[in-house]
């Protein structure tokens, strides 16, 4: 049985707080034949150029459940939020922990796009197949071998470290180089963190697990800069978990 066999799955889906012309009534169905639609009528990325990140958390802000993966605070309303996301997203990025610690997998026809220092990306569960059509890593030139023994077929773009670290303007226009302007960066914690210190997120669409996890598990991203995020939408399924989708509030000029 796969991890989101065993998930509970609530039947629908509510709408409790929409702006921005969101479009869909109050109540999804999920075992209805629109809900793949409704949902993605409420989270389109209303320009060409969009970077936002979707995480899940538990009450206390932690991103992993007792199996030190995401899978155990998720459940299949979150996933099929997650999966409408990554249909809209020319391309998913995230940090190599995520990748090791998640055991992640292809995310065909989406882009998957790993940045990491050290080029191990052992655990995946990504066939050289698959990594050659789909996969992007985004490395030092020094650990490109340590990507190819690690995850066979992987493209690989090498950039110059700036104080050890991919710098991520350099991520996103390798990105946009090869067409890929609808970014989802689903973390983890280390990758967002730069992210939000760099405001380089218009969006985050986080989910809210109703359940504690342990207080070692790893924390959602922080951020010194202070930027307000304005909510765009709240959902809430039949289970009580709560579905934001909030916009980053720019000052204009
Ligand atoms: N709840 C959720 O929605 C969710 C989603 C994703 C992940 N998670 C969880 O989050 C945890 C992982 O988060 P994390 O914060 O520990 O790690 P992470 O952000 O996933 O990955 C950190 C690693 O990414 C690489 N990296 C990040 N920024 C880089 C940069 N600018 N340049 C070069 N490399 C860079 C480095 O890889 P190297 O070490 O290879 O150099 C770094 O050690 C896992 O437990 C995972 O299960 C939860």
């Amino acid at each position: 049985m796969s991890a989101i066999d065993a998930m509970p799955d609530p039947a629908w889906l509510r709408v409790l707080d929409a702006s921005g012309g969101a479009e869909g009534g109050p109540e999804i169905d999920l075992r209805g034949g629109e809900a793949d639609g409704r949902i993605r009528a409420l989270y389109q990325p209303p320009r060409r150029d969009w970077v936002r990140m979707n995480m899940i958390g538990s009450l206390n802000g932690r991103v992993t459940g007792p199996d030190g993966t995401s899978d155990t605070l998720s459940n299949r309303a979150d996933r099929r939020i997650l999966g409408a996301i990554r249909r809209m997203s020319d391309a998913i990025v995230v940090g190599a922990q995520t990748v090791r610690q998640e055991r992640h997998t292809a995310t065909a026809p989406t882009r998957l796009c790993v940045v990491t220092s050290s080029g191990d990306l052992g655990g995946h569960r990504i066939s050289e197949r698959e990594a050659a059509a789909s996969v992007l890593v985004c490395c030092p030139q020094s650990a490109a071998d340590r990507v190819r023994e690690t995850m066979p077929g992987a493209n690989i773009e090498a950039l110059e470290p700036r104080d050890g670290r991919i710098p991520l303007g350099a991520v996103l226009d390798a990105l946009r180089a090869r067409g890929l302007h609808r970014i989802v960066v689903e973390g983890g914690n280390r990758l967002i963190s730069q992210f939000l210190d760099e405001e380089r997120l218009d969006e985050i669409c986080l989910t809210q697990a109703p359940v504690f996890a342990p207080n070692d598990a790893p924390s959602l991203p922080g951020s010194g800069t202070g930027t307000r995020f304005d909510r765009a939408l709240l959902l809430e399924d039949e289970a009580g978990f709560l579905y934001q989708r909030l916009l980053a509030r720019r000052e204009p000029g």
